[in-house]
């Protein structure tokens, strides 16, 4: 075994989340590494069982009663759940909502909505593609205008970048948080004070950090105003407007 190699080993045994990763199909192979995951993870083990339990009973059974017993809750418990443990919020900000590029949509649609005396949308031509089509598509069907920031290939979006863009016209900032090409991670709090400073809002794509950095979304907006954030292709945190 290489050194690099008895290293990983090392870091592997001492990592406090290893145990789970029996949990998921699939992991028999420890030669088979799933990095090019797009959007797909393993399953968990009792899958099947859950599913069938939830045909089976909750709907199967329980019919239409499945709503007032718990169904309908389910976007916001699971949401504070995921607030408390991966997103550092509060209870009541977060709900698990449609897909990234859906939740987009309507998080920049509702920004640019608020602040009706703005219409410049600032996005990079680094982010996600689906990101930056959504952003076009908005502009378009409202008679936005877009700021591009043009960012370094091999790093991502600064704090500067953004500052050099902003104006007194700007609605909404639409960032990720890791850049998908290079990993460059960005400085979620001190460019989100920048937008607030200029009266716009924020709406961050968490897809590629959220349960593999650390997030603190209440801290890191304590400056702030209701920015919005989405993540992984289900969860959509979206900050209330509490601390405006
Ligand atoms: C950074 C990023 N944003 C947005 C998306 C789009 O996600 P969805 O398929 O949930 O709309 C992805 C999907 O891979 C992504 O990686």
């Amino acid at each position: 075994m290489s050194a690099a190699a008895r290293d990983a080993a090392a870091l592997d045994e001492s990592d406090p989340l290893a145990a789970y990763r029996a949990r998921f199909v699939g992991t028999e192979d420890p030669g088979i590494l799933y990095l090019d995951g797009n959007s797909l993870g393993r399953p968990v083990r009792d899958l099947p069982e859950r599913l069938t339990r939830f045909v089976e009973h909750e709907w199967g059974e329980r019919l239409i009663r499945g709503w007032d017993e718990g169904w309908f809750d389910q976007p916001l418990t699971l949401g504070d759940r995921l607030g408390r443990v991966v997103l550092g919020a509060a209870p009541g900000q977060t709900i698990v909502g449609d897909s990234t590029t859906v939740s987009l949509y309507k998080l920049i649609r509702a920004a640019l909505a608020a602040q009706p005396g703005r219409r410049t949308i600032v996005v990079d031509r680094g982010n996600f593609p689906t990101d930056r089509y959504v952003v076009q598509g908005i502009a378009a069907e409202c008679g936005a205008s877009i700021a591009w920031l043009d960012p370094d290939p091999a790093s991502g979006v600064t704090v500067d970048d953004v500052r050099g863009v902003l104006t007194g016209d700007t609605a909404a900032v639409v960032l990720s948080h890791v850049a998908y090409r290079s990993g460059y991670v960005a400085d979620v709090p001190g460019i989100s004070a920048a937008a607030h400073e200029a009266g716009a809002l924020v709406v961050w794509d968490l897809c590629h950090s959220v349960g593999a950095l650390p997030i603190r979304l209440d801290e890191w907006g304590s400056t702030s105003r209701p920015d919005a954030h989405t993540s992984t292709s289900t969860a959509v945190p979206v900050r209330r407007p509490s601390s405006t």
